[in-house]
């Protein structure tokens, strides 16, 4: 970052204007997945007017055009003019990744951040006064009951569990194989939640048990709503604070330390060394900050979002390789991917 915000930015701040708009233009892309432009366009034979996609969503037509021409700005969406009049059509990273029906798509992901973490971080400042999540203000909910208030209703945990289903679309394969997890034969995702890291774990490793623990009411809604046909991965509802974790060559705890201080992460790590098989391990999925105060961006404002949202914080591998020591594992390595999510396995 410093080595952008050079001599150039002192004789007219690009880049600091750019980040003050960040938020606007995170919001045009919201508002444009949740009225469902880029659903239209992908579905539309031919490039569509903004009096056409206004008529198609029911929205105003002015506010429309302005929508669509920011997404043009920002490279989302094309635009041809024919008479002097615009008509605008897709491209492929919208197709690939913020319509509804893609594969790849992040809309899931989208919905959540625009609805939940949105509102949440109107209170940043709060947050970083006070030293703790914002979900009282926010919400209305006991900041002591963290998964309380992210499940505080089943339209709530849908979209939760929407949101980490679509970043293993992403990250899932790179995920897998940071490591060569063939040898553990018996694999289980702790706080697995949708299954989706699970099944990158199993399509890769295909000689591997691999089963989802999770609370009781997200493994029935995972049943319900996130299984697949021929589903090779099974569910176990459970509690790996306050019930038994069942044995394993593998753990995974993927995005579960984050949400919790430390000493709950320890505690936790130690837990599952008892219950790990001697030449088995345990491996964490996390946003790996540097060292050195430096970044990633990525990592430093998922941090902040644990502030906002939860009791915990994001980490560098050093303070991961404490715990992991603290708990009885050793031989830690890192991986990091390059992309969202790191991993770090370590063995009993
Ligand atoms: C931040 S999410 C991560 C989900 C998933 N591992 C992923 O990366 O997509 C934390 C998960 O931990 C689960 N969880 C929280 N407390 C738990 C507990 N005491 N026992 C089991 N699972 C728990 C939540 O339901 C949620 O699925």
């Amino acid at each position: 970052m410093a080595g952008h915000l050079s001599q150039s930015e002192l004789d007219y701040p690009f880049k600091l204007l750019d980040y003050f708009n960040g938020f606007r233009v995170s919001k045009v892309i919201f508002s444009a997945c949740e009225l469902g432009v880029f659903d239209l366009l992908l579905n539309s034979q031919k490039p569509l007017s903004a009096e056409g996609v206004a008529q198609e969503l029911s929205t105003s037509v002015d506010g429309m055009e302005r929508l669509l021409d920011v997404l043009v700005g920002v490279d989302i969406l094309d635009v041809e003019l024919v008479d002097g009049k615009a008509y605008y059509s897709s491209t492929d990273v919208a197709n690939l990744y913020l319509a509804k029906g893609s594969v790849k798509s992040l809309h899931d992901m989208i919905i959540y951040q625009s609805q939940t973490i949105y509102p949440l971080w109107n209170n940043v400042v709060d947050a970083v006064r006070e030293g703790k999540n914002q979900n009282e203000k926010s919400f209305g909910i006991s900041p002591e009951e963290i998964f309380q208030t992210i499940y505080r209703s089943e339209e709530e945990m849908l979209k939760f569990m929407g949101l980490m289903n679509s970043t293993w679309v992403l990250d899932g394969q790179d995920i897998a194989t940071a490591f060569n997890l063939a040898g553990f034969r018996s694999m289980v995702d702790l706080g697995g939640c949708s299954g989706a890291l699970a099944r990158e774990l199993s399509k890769t490793y295909p000689s591997s048990s691999v089963t989802v623990l999770d609370l009781p009411k997200v493994i029935q809604t995972a049943r319900q709503h996130f299984t697949e046909q021929n589903d090779t991965i099974m569910f176990q509802e459970g509690d790996f604070f306050d019930g038994d974790i069942p044995p394993a060559d593998l753990y995974i705890l993927a995005r579960i330390l984050h949400d919790w201080q430390e000493d709950k992460c320890v505690q936790l790590l130690k837990k599952i060394h008892t219950c790990c098989q001697p030449g088995g391990g345990v491996l964490l999925v996390e946003a790996l900050l540097f060292e050195n105060h430096r970044g990633p961006v990525m990592a430093q404002v998922f941090s902040l979002n644990m502030l906002v949202q939860t009791e915990g914080k994001e980490h560098p591998p050093s303070q991961y390789s404490n715990m992991l020591s603290s708990a009885g594992f050793h031989t830690v390595q890192i991986c990091r991917t390059g992309k969202s999510y790191d991993a770090i396995l370590a063995l009993k």
